[in-house]
């Protein structure tokens, strides 16, 4: 399906940005694993996706530093000739009540969350537009759509994407660049396994399909959008929540 092309997936060390990854390689991308500090992690994902038969390397890369993304870009380009599919993943929580919530923790989920999705696509833009094409998709949340108490920094950080990923698609769909979002619901991660087995069972009941999100149920829609089969589709939020918002 995506023989030839090239894939930059961010924070792909592990949870849903590895699935993606891995779903991507599976399927004939050459994927950039970037991780942000863990490179034991992001090597075990490239040793497994070269295992599979598939072409991966990692590349550390804070998505929150200009510089450095564009020179993460840069040397991709470089080396590869082209990013055919650009994956926004990388994501941080800093969850509090906003009375308690401190500017430091509101202002690092902006930065790696929303302005993380800035710095990469507009350095990924040039290139793409030189290759008359390309593939963006950036992950938001359902809590982007809906908000949720606790979450304040987050929720906007998420709901800041929905716009960016809104107004780029606007300015490159006669390009033929498609850029769209994926708000997962409650998916099995690292980041929500620090939550309590109390709340993940009331998340679980409380939603329609009774079972939480598995990271490769969020990896098939970013490939079903990085496809062919999506060409006739941008600016779109697709959300894979298990009905948790409908
Ligand atoms: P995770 O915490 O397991 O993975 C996030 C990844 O982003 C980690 O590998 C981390 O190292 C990386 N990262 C953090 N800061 C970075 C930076 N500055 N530069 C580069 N990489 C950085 O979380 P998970 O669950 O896999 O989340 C992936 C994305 O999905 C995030 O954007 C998250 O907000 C979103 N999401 C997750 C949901 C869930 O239920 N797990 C629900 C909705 C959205």
């Amino acid at each position: 399906m995506f023989k030839e092309k090239v894939a930059l997936v961010t924070g792909a060390s592990r949870g849903i940005g590895r699935a993606i990854a891995m779903q991507l390689a599976a399927k004939g991308a050459k994927v950039i694993v970037n991780y942000a500090g863990n490179q034991a992690a992001a090597d075990a994902v490239v040793k497994e996706i070269n295992e599979q038969g598939g072409e991966a390397f990692a590349y550390q890369c804070n998505v929150n530093d200009f510089t450095a993304v564009k020179e993460m870009i840069d040397y991709i380009v470089k080396e590869y000739g082209a990013i055919d599919i650009l994956v926004n993943n990388a994501g941080i929580t800093k969850d509090n009540l906003l009375l308690k919530m401190s500017e430091q923790d509101f202002d690092s989920v902006m930065d790696v969350n929303l302005k993380g999705c800035f710095h990469t696509c507009k350095h990924v833009l040039r290139p793409m537009l030189k290759n008359r094409g390309g593939r963006i998709i950036n992950i938001t949340s359902v809590v982007g759509v809906t908000g949720n108490s606790g979450q304040a920094n987050y929720s906007a950080s998420k709901a800041g994407i929905i716009g960016f990923t809104k107004s780029v698609a606007k300015e490159v769909a006669a390009k033929g660049i498609t850029v769209n979002a994926v708000a997962p619901g409650f998916i099995q991660t690292d980041m929500t396994d620090v939550l309590s087995e109390s709340v993940k069972n009331d998340i679980t009941n409380s939603l329609p399909m009774k079972r939480i999100g598995a990271p490769e149920d969020v990896a098939n829609a970013v490939c079903f959008l990085a496809s062919d089969d999506a060409s006739y589709i941008t600016g779109q939020v697709l959300e894979v929540n298990g009905g948790m918002n409908m």
